[in-house]
C-alpha cells in the first residue's frame, strides 16, 4: 500500500491543469523556458580553474545556465576528490545530502561497474544502460531530490554516454500535445515505487506520488523512471497515453543534449531527466569508468 503522499505542493500554480487556469502566467513561464533553452545552443561549458574557490564569474555562469536550462556543464583544471566535490557544491547552496544506500559516509556515491554482487544488483553500479529517469524517484515531499552533481573521474573505453533533458521542456511538449497528459501525470497516485525489501526486512516503504508536481518554492519537480521493473503505474488510460507521449519525447526531442563525460568534466543540475548508455571498461589492468555523484534536497542557489 502507498505510505507517503506528497504534501509539499504549491496551489494554485499556472503549471496545474483544471480549475481556474492562469493561462497568461503559464504562457510567460513557457516563453521564459523556451528562450532560456534556445539561448545556449550549443550548451556553454563553464571552465572552472579552482573548484574549491569558485570565482564570482564561474558561480554566475553556473547559476545562469541552471536558470536557463536547469543544468550547467563544467570542466575543472584540478583533480576533484569526493570532499572537493562536496566543497564545490556547498558554494552553490547544495548542502542537504540525500544519502542513498550505496553512498559513502560522506554522502558521495562512487558510480562504477562493481565487482560485488550486492552492488551490481543496482543498475547504476553495473555497466548496463540506464533508462531515462530523474534521481531519487523513490522519494516525495521534503525528501525529494532537488539537485545532483555528477563528476567524471575516468571515462569508459566505449559507451557511457549520458542524455540530458530539462524536465520543463518535457512538460511543455506534453502540455502542447494534450493538457490531459499533464493532468494525468500530476495525479497523486500516478507512480508507485514498491517497498525495498532485502532479506525479509523493509529497507524503504512503498512511495506513491505524482510525476509532475509544483514545489512550495513554485518550481516544477519531476519524479520519473522509464524502467519497467519494480515500478507500479496507476491503471488509467490517460496515464498510459501520457507515459507513451513522454517516452516519445525522450526518444529524440531536439532539446536533448548527449555527451560522454571525460575526466574532469561534470554536470550540476536541478535534477533533470537523464539516461546512460551501456559501457565497456578496459581490462583489469586499465582504469575503469568512475563518476562521483552527490544528491541534494536543495536547488542550485538562486536558480
Ligand atoms: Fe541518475
Amino acid at each position: 500500500m502507498p505510505q507517503k503522499m506528497d504534501a509539499d505542493i504549491k496551489t494554485p500554480s499556472p503549471l496545474q491543469i483544471g480549475g481556474k487556469r492562469d493561462l497568461a502566467a503559464y504562457e510567460s513561464w513557457r516563453e521564459n523556458v523556451l528562450v532560456g533553452a534556445s539561448s545556449q545552443i550549443p550548451v556553454n561549458w563553464v571552465e572552472i580553474s579552482d573548484h574549491l574557490n569558485l570565482t564570482t564569474d564561474e558561480r554566475g555562469a553556473i547559476r545562469s545556465s541552471c536558470s536557463a536550462r536547469n543544468f550547467a556543464l563544467y570542466r575543472t583544471r584540478s583533480d576533484v576528490t569526493p570532499a572537493g566535490l562536496a566543497a564545490m557544491a556547498r558554494q552553490l547552496g547544495l548542502v542537504q545530502f540525500d544519502r542513498p544506500p550505496l553512498a559513502g559516509t560522506d554522502g558521495i556515491s562512487r558510480i562504477a561497474a562493481s565487482e560485488t554482487d550486492h552492488e551490481a544488483n543496482f543498475i547504476p553500479f553495473s555497466n548496463k544502460a540506464l533508462t531515462w529517469h530523474t534521481d531519487g524517484y523513490y522519494a516525495t515531499g521534503p525528501e525529494s531530490v532537488q539537485s545532483f552533481v555528477l563528476h567524471c573521474v575516468c571515462r569508459a573505453t566505449t559507451g557511457g554516454e549520458n542524455a540530458l533533458l530539462d524536465p520543463r521542456i518535457a512538460y511543455i511538449r506534453l502540455r502542447q500535445d494534450d493538457p490531459e497528459h499533464i493532468e494525468a501525470l500530476m495525479r497523486q497516485d500516478a507512480l508507485t515505487i514498491p517497498a525495498h525489501i532485502a532479506n525479509g526486512r523493509e529497507i524503504r516503504p512503498a512511495v506513491t506520488g505524482p510525476v509532475f508536481s509544483v514545489r512550495a518554492n513554485g518550481h516544477l519537480h519531476t519524479r520519473y523512471t522509464a524502467r519497467k521493473r519494480h515500478v507500479v503505474w496507476a491503471e488509467d488510460r490517460l496515464i498510459d497515453r501520457a507515459r507513451d507521449a513522454l517516452a516519445e519525447i525522450l526518444r529524440d526531442d531536439p532539446g536533448i543534449t548527449r555527451h560522454v563525460f571525460a575526466a574532469g568534466e561534470g554536470i550540476i543540475c536541478n535534477n533533470i531527466l537523464h539516461d546512460r548508455t551501456a559501457f565497456e571498461d578496459q581490462d583489469a589492468s586499465g582504469s575503469n569508468r568512475i563518476l562521483y555523484r552527490a544528491r541534494f534536497r536543495d536547488r542550485v542557489l538562486d536558480t
